[in-house]
């Protein structure tokens, strides 16, 4: 599935928590790919990251404490960036700044002007920064990305998205496993997860591509989830059970866009649940809905009846996707960690923009600081930069190639 000239790149990866590692692995299955430097804060951690690299019989990597000492070195052109969310940005803004494509992993921002740093660093230095979203790499989205190209939904005016993940147990043992959400969750309250939803109806709508989004306005309900699991699970006398969680349990953002199309965002995370990403696209010629994963198109569905989405994702399965099965699917999250990683790597060997860019990046992490002021103020609406500075209006394409998420392009493949 290359779309390079055959050479090895040479990657480092910041951050070597569950996610780094992962990442790592399937990194180091790739055999045109050397992984000469990792580095993590923690020592033990370091030392699991150096030890994969060994494991998988690569030469030895070299493993570092301060990233910086990392993006030193003039051997990499790369960094995968798995940290924590309030460190992604200024470490994705240094690797630009030393001359390598950075990938920061999903998350959102802290602040707003920490996106135009991404921005800034990318523009002034002509390096790609691509947010490591995977969910636009995913099976039913490249369908329904296939499917909103060949106009199936018509014109498209709503989508829904979000992240819908009972994570009690994850967040509520992070003080024991020195992960960095529980921190965010006692002490902020906003959409803090907004890119698995939002990346893949942005491709959809066509943000930062002749379309952006303007504004919008967050509510969180009350939060109860956390500290009544803590009580049941982590015993009366814990800190967690007593603690005030400032994050309200479902987070609910509408953005509006520029030609009119509405996004609801869901942040719901501390509840009991199954997993969603709340997925809807409704156009002037139909809807598909993920809950129920079903599907209604006018003139081809009975009348007012939903269908199951199963034989639509066939018939329009993404040309990506069909030349992955018959390769064999590999990798996370059924499939798509190993298509998001490519499509960096891809990038960096044939030394063009990347698919998800900087712009992309700086737009979907802003929505996290953006509602943490609207539920502050109360929802009221705030406004959306434009960190693309009017390029939006009309950019000039993204190279095209099988990874690209801007056009499907079916002759590519064989
Ligand atoms: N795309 C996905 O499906 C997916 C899945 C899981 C996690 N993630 C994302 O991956 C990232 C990491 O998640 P995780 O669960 O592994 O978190 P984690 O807290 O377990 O690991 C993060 C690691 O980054 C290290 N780190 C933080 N700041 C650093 C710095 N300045 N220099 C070097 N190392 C630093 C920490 O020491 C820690 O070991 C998060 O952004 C998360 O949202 C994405």
């Amino acid at each position: 599935m290359g779309i390079a000239q055959d050479r090895k790149v040479r990657l480092g990866v910041i951050g070597l928590g569950g996610r780094g590692r992962s990442l790592l692995r399937q990194l180091l299955e790739m055999e045109d790919v050397e992984v000469p430097a990792v580095c993590d804060l923690y020592e033990d951690r370091l030392q699991k990251g150096l030890e994969l690299v060994a494991a998988a019989g690569r030469p030895k990597a070299e493993g570092y404490g301060d990233y910086r000492e990392l993006l030193a070195r003039d051997d990499i052109e790369g960094v995968l960036i798995p940290s924590s969310w309030t460190s992604h940005s200024r470490i994705a803004a240094d690797a630009m700044r030393a001359g390598k494509y950075a990938a920061p992993e999903a998350g959102g921002a802290a602040s707003v002007e920490e996106c135009w740093e991404l921005v800034r660093a990318s523009e002034e230095t002509g390096m790609p920064c691509m947010l490591l979203e995977n969910c636009c790499y995913g099976r039913e989205e490249m369908a329904l990305l296939n499917m909103v190209k060949k106009g199936l939904f018509g014109e498209l005016v709503h989508c829904q998205c979000g992240y819908e993940h009972d994570l009690r147990e994850e967040v509520g043992k992070g003080l024991e496993n020195r992960h960095y959400r529980i921190h965010n969750y006692l002490n902020r309250n906003g959409e803090v997860y907004p890119t698995h939803g939002l990346g893949p109806m942005s491709m959809l709508l066509g943000i930062n591509r002749g379309n952006r989004m303007l504004t919008l306005t967050s509510m969180a309900s009350k939060s109860r989830g956390l500290r009544e699991w803590a009580g049941e699970h982590l015993g009366a006398d814990h800190p967690l059970s007593h603690a005030e969680f400032a994050m309200g349990d479902v987070v609910t953002t509408m953005i509006k866009c520029a030609h009119g199309e509405t996004i609801l965002l869901t942040h719901d995370t501390t509840l009991p649940r199954p997993y969603s990403r709340a997925g809807r696209v409704q156009g002037t010629k139909g809807i598909w809905m993920e809950d129920n994963r079903s599907i209604y198109l006018e003139g081809r569905s009975p009348g007012h009846t939903w269908e199951s989405f199963e034989p639509y994702r066939t018939e329009y399965e993404h040309p990506l996707w069909k030349e992955y099965i018959g390769l064999g699917v590999r990798g996370g999250h059924g499939g798509m960690d190993y298509l998001v990683l490519r499509a960096f790597v891809e990038s960096v060997k044939a030394n063009i923009p990347t698919p998800i860019d900087v712009y992309d990046t700086a737009a979907w992490m802003a929505i996290t600081a953006l509602s943490e002021q609207s539920v502050a103020l109360g929802s009221q609406p705030v406004g959306i930069p434009d960190f693309t500075n009017g390029k939006w209006i009309a950019r000039t394409p993204g190279p095209v190639h099988k990874y690209s998420l801007e056009v499907v392009d079916e002759s590519l493949f064989g």
